[in-house]
């Protein structure tokens, strides 16, 4: 385990539970090439692998031909301009008008125990558990420092990776492409797994073969997004969940990204991540630098599953840091599928009288408390309670509610302006827009500049006020439309190309200032749904809502795309009302249940006014969550069958550490005329361990369970579900 360096052969070894990572200092030259990463392996001279003396054209200076030497050289960190024609990480533009680099080894730095980056979000692991290695490489000629930090963790098979740039030159350099990590290899017929989607759509996985030229995913609107996810994974062509090589990479970051895959006339193919190069002009004048957001690498020798199970360990052990993180979040309910915007505080009591009373445990007033919010077209940044809906003001209405033995939630979206608002009357300049351009609106609203240090103490200020005034033990952060017409009132013109990345950090700081004031606040984070799901996230708040879409079919494609990599215990899920108001789904009240409880667990609808036998469900409901919530939270989740593949069914498995627990959900999407039950097989269990499984009469052992599998409950009818629980005896 740990980090090795061998001096004589210059290779660093770099040593996970399961696997090993092998970087080389390469002869004369000092480039820092990537020789290995896969399963674990003691030797570590394997730097034939670079086939440095294998020169695809006619060799020349040094024996090699430099062009093709270094378009065919597996780099650690590539820079633009030398002649390596892919896709590159790291870009500069002197005041000369140049952009290339090209970097050396100069020293290294092994040290133990991690911390976040300052100001950004990131992994954390004590000295025992965690190994940085610190790679420091120079551009001679600009005297640009690039350290390459590295990160390995003895009970983790993730990899995390950042780079940090110096500008030790004399004179000012922009940086116009600072990605984070790269990683090369040869195709070894690969297949690319990306998630995409839409609004209410969120994380689709979508799988194809990787071809010639770049391919990938990506966002430039200031926000990780809907539509494409900060998320990689290369999985040989015939990998699936439990068998076959693996790698996938996610970046802790929340704004803009780019994720590339690149395969070149070598047949070499090429990983990069990191912040996206669109709209990124950074200043380094001398002496300052530039840290770039980690990126977490997997690799998994056991296909799809056990790379998401490392995910899942990494997330839960060493990056969510709530007071809640170990713990059962309180079953909330929320008002917006409710109520939306026509609610006041006989409204929500009523709700939460009834709540309480089926052992409902937290009462969520979502958006439409503040200002004259009456619609979606104001007072966004008016952060005053509207003492019109909320009679006899918050506290009044939060003791009501504690008074029945529930906590109060609220609801905020403090990155927006609404141009009608006070705020925006008074400070039209506090929104992103460019002088002179009417900024496009999305959701009628703006979006506060939030590289302005006085923004953010405004927006602080008035939450912390909101947050004093009662006792609020939860709060839901929404960001409901991403950034557009980028324009600073306040940055000079030479830094308006850091905006995007100074707003994240201006996010990053709020919520980080939110949590340090109100450590025991559950924080659950939002973004039209789904928008911001990414681990940058994950640093502030142990939950994020997964999607507007409630409806129980929608969600277990977006529920499979989302756990793919990141655990049950932060997906944000509610049972809700049908017909569904996304997509007019009708479907049983247990499944909306059986589907909200692979996530946090909660209500979205008016339990005043469902139907009387639905409302009688949820106090079973109420204790399935208690009875099982511990597991999920933090079990290994298996993924079974997926309805997105074989458009009948879908099935996962929640297994405790221990294996003496496990949970099977099995959702029939659609009925099969004259079909017979469908066997399954179980996973992830002991195979010499006894166990009991519910409804079934004998007792058998894992390796029967999980060779040999059980039988279904024929269901009747389409949206139906079952859970079945799996206990050793
Ligand atoms: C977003 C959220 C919803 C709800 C509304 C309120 O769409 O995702 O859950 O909070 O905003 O405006």
């Amino acid at each position: 385990m740990g980090i090795k360096y061998y001096e004589n052969e210059r290779i660093f070894k770099l040593d996970g539970k399961d696997t090993t990572y092998l970087i080389a200092v390469v002869d004369d030259e000092k480039f820092v090439g990537h020789i290995y990463y896969g399963s674990k392996i003691e030797d570590f001279q394997i730097d034939h692998l670079l086939r440095l003396k294998e020169a695809p054209f006619v060799p020349t200076e040094n024996n090699r031909d430099r062009l093709a030497f270094y378009d065919s050289f597996p780099w650690e960190y590539p820079t633009r301009g030398i002649g390596d024609f892919r896709e590159d990480c790291l870009a500069i533009e002197t005041k000369e008008g140049h952009w290339a680099l090209k970097l050396t080894y100069q020293s290294h730095k092994i040290s133990h125990g991690k911390q976040a980056p300052q100001g950004l979000p990131g992994v954390f692991g004590d000295e025992k558990n965690a190994s940085v290695l610190e790679l420091i490489c120079e551009d001679a000629q600009t005297g640009f420092e690039v350290t390459l930090i590295y990160t390995i963790f003895e009970d983790s098979d993730a990899i995390i990776r950042s780079t940090k740039i110096f500008n030790k030159a004399k004179e000012s350099v922009y940086l116009t492409k600072a990605l984070s990590a790269c990683i090369d290899m040869d195709n070894a017929e690969y297949d690319l797994i990306t998630l995409h989607g839409s609004w209410a759509r969120e994380r689709h996985i979508q799988r194809r073969s990787v071809g010639y030229g770049s391919q990938g995913v990506f966002s430039v609107r200031g926000e990780s997004g809907h539509q494409d996810h900060p998320f990689l994974c290369l999985a040989e062509s015939d990998a699936n969940q439990d068998h076959g090589a693996v790698y996938g990479m996610n970046l802790i970051y929340s704004g803009n990204f780019t994720a590339q895959v690149h395969q070149n006339q070598f047949e070499s193919i090429r990983m990069t991540m990191g912040i996206h190069p669109d709209g990124f002009r950074y200043l380094l004048e001398p002496g300052e630098f530039f840290q770039t957001p980690e990126v977490v690498i997997v690799y998994s020798d056991e296909g799809i599953g056990k790379m998401s199970r490392e995910f899942h360990d990494l997330y839960r052990n060493h990056l969510i840091r709530s007071s809640y993180k170990d713990k059962k979040r309180p079953i909330l309910i929320n008002n917006w599928e409710a109520t939306y915007f026509n609610f006041d505080t006989d409204k929500l009591l009523a709700i939460a009288k009834e709540a309480s009373s089926l052992g409902i445990e937290m009462l969520v007033m979502d958006d439409g408390w503040f200002g004259n919010r009456s619609s979606d077209n104001c007072a966004l940044g008016d952060w005053d309670v509207n003492e019109e809906k909320i009679k006899g003001g918050l506290s009044y209405l939060v003791e009501e509610v504690n008074k029945l033995g529930m906590k109060f939630g609220i609801w905020f979206e403090p990155e927006m302006i609404s141009p009608d608002s006070n705020l925006y009357r008074k400070h039209p300049d506090w929104a992103i827009a460019i002088p002179g351009k009417t900024p496009g609106l999305a959701r009628n609203q703006l979006v506060l500049d939030f590289s302005r240090k006085e923004v953010v103490d405004y927006v602080y200020g008035k939450m912390e006020t909101i947050l004093k005034s009662a006792n609020i033990e939860y709060v839901k952060w929404d960001m409901n439309r991403p950034l557009s017409d980028i324009g600073s009132a306040y940055l000079p013109s030479e830094r308006q190309g850091e905006l995007y990345h100074r707003y994240v950090l201006g996010v990053y700081e709020l919520q980080e200032r939110l949590i340090k004031q109100f450590p025991e606040l559950l924080l659950e984070n939002c973004s039209g749904g789904g928008a911001r799901f990414d681990p940058g996230m994950l640093y502030y708040s142990p939950q994020i809502w997964c999607s507007d879409d409630t409806d129980a079919i929608e969600r277990l494609s977006i529920q499979e795309g989302t756990a793919i990599v990141y655990p049950l215990s932060t997906i944000g899920a509610h049972v809700s009302d049908c017909p569904n108001h996304t997509v007019g789904r009708i479907t049983p009240f247990e499944t909306r249940g059986y589907v909200a409880l692979a996530g946090t667990f909660g209500y979205e609808l008016d339990v005043t006014k469902i139907p009387r036998e639905d409302r009688e469900l949820i106090p079973a409901q109420v204790e399935m969550y208690h009875k099982y919530n511990d597991l999920i939270r933090m079990g290994d989740y298996y993924r079974i069958a997926s309805y997105r593949e074989n458009h009948y069914f879908d099935c996962w498995q929640v297994v405790s550490k221990d294996k003496k627990e496990a949970l099977l959900t099995y959702i029939q999407v659609l009925n099969l005329a004259n079909s017979r039950s469908r066997i399954i097989k179980l996973k992830g269990l002991d195979p010499n361990q006894y166990y009991k499984v519910d409804g079934m009469e004998h007792i058998l052992s894992g390796n029967a369970l999980m060779c040999a599998g059980i039988c279904m409950d024929k269901l009747w009818g389409d949206f139906r579900g079952s859970l079945i629980s799996i206990q050793a005896v």
